[in-house]
């Protein structure tokens, strides 16, 4: 019998794909030496006033800084400045971007960064038209539906996606929150990909951002939806090529073809290509939020950490195949012995993130057991996996979680 309802088609008790939409219109740039052609090109197509965001100074370090500062004023372009931006960006940076461009008329926003810096120059152009504070739509939970002043991102840390999504992760501190908020008029406009940008990465946000890709697919890989074989197997192919060439960017880091496969991951990882059609909500990185908004710890880290240890807690007899699936077509593993060759697929994660150098308990990245029972609870009430993900998971689970990664 087939049921319909209007989010979900249940077949005989499984649950086949959700409808969904695929259109993501970020004009991606990728590649080595196309800025000085055509950024400013690309800029002048939404006017001549542009906010220029970046982190704490690695863009001031390795040059690209001064690249794009050169080339915007030789194409006598007003320049307006957002700097500082964290990493896991405040509230209080995105408040003080906003008045930038309202002071400014800024026409249009130039993210040069990591995940974070895009994700604060999303919430400032949204913040830029709304009525409301950028926290009242950001706790609001119906995403950000007005406008956003256009965005150009030169992307310099391959992990999050940022680049070619809707979506902006921000932390209040002052409540230990961070949320994530997201906007069709978020999405960037152009996203410049050049690997070599990423060059100067060090070692643990290489790893960290690796693991954070691998945890984008993993989210949406390990799912009740049935009959994904284009998602799954897409997913499978780049968690493959990040396990590949992680460690080739670790021991090389001007390696061109590793960083480049690490960008265009990071970009295929969280684009709606490997998740779209896919029911339900995403663990680990509900469960992690909470790790950052308490402890402001590097987001891939705590995926890393948490990662293996959520997977061993919910093998069990109905998710064992997905993880027999995991452990054959990503890291090679049989066994005649299903859950034995699911442990040993959990194990191999476990191990790749240790090879990359990660910190993989908690009290390593300074976190004990005093905030558990309250993360735990946030990580609940902020999300629904209590009832709508992979195997749903109580307050008890995720502190259960917690425990067995110290
Ligand atoms: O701040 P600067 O000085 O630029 O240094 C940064 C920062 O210290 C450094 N870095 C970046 N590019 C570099 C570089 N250092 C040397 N050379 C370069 N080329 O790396 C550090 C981390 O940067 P950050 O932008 O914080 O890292 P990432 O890209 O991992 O972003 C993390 C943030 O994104 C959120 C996370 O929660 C976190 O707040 N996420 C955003 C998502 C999204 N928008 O779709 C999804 C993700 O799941 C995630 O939640
Ligand atoms: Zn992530």
């Amino acid at each position: 019998m087939i049921e319909y309802s209007n989010r979900r088609i249940k077949l005989n008790g499984g649950i086949i794909l959700d409808n969904f939409r695929f259109y993501v219109p970020t004009d991606i740039r990728f590649g080595k030496d196309r800025l000085a052609s055509e950024l400013t090109q690309v800029l002048d197509t939404f006017g001549k006033t542009v906010l220029i965001v970046y982190g704490g100074g690695s863009i001031k370090k390795n040059g690209l800084y001064d690249q794009v500062i050169d080339l915007l004023e030789k194409n006598q372009n007003n320049i307006v400045e957002l700097s500082g931006v964290e990493p896991n960006p405040r509230i209080e940076t995105v408040r003080r971007g906003v008045e930038l461009c309202r002071e400014n008329q800024v026409d249009v926003i130039l993210a040069v960064g990591g995940g974070s810096t895009i994700d604060c120059s999303k919430v400032v152009a949204a913040g830029f038209y709304s009525e409301e504070d950028p926290w009242e739509f950001i706790v609001g939970k119906n995403g950000y539906q007005g406008d956003a002043l256009p965005i150009v991102t030169i992307l310099t840390l391959a992990a999050t996606g940022s680049e070619m999504n809707a979506g902006a992760v921000i932390s209040n501190m002052a409540t230990n929150q961070k949320l994530g908020v997201g906007g069709p008029a978020m999405m960037p406009k152009v996203s410049f990909l050049d690997p070599t940008t990423t060059f100067t990465v060090p070692a643990y946000q290489t790893a960290a951002g690796s693991a954070d890709i691998l945890s984008h697919l993993f989210e949406s890989y390990f799912n009740v939806t049935e009959g994904t074989d284009i998602q799954d197997f897409v997913s499978e192919g780049i968690m493959r090529a990040v396990i590949k060439n992680c460690p080739v960017a670790l021991e090389t880091p001007n390696d061109y073809d590793a960083r480049a496969n690490l960008m265009w991951a990071s970009s295929l990882a969280l684009n709606g290509l490997t998740r779209n059609g896919k029911h339900g909500v995403w663990s680990c990185h509900a469960m992690e939020h909470e790790l950052s908004a308490f402890y402001d710890i590097t987001h891939g880290v705590g995926l890393a950490i948490l990662t293996p240890r959520w997977m061993e807690y919910v093998l069990n007899e109905q998710t064992v195949t997905k993880f027999v699936e995991f452990a054959k077509n990503v890291w090679g593993i049989e066994d005649e012995n299903q859950f034995t060759a699911a442990k040993k697929g959990i194990q191999a994660t476990y191990d790749f993130f240790k090879a990359c150098g990660i910190p993989m308990t908690l009290p390593e990245v300074g976190i004990d057991e005093e905030k558990f029972a309250e993360m735990a609870q946030q990580a609940v009430a902020h999300s629904t996996i209590k009832t709508d993900a992979f195997v749903p998971l109580t307050e008890a689970d995720v502190e259960a979680i917690y425990r067995s990664s110290l």
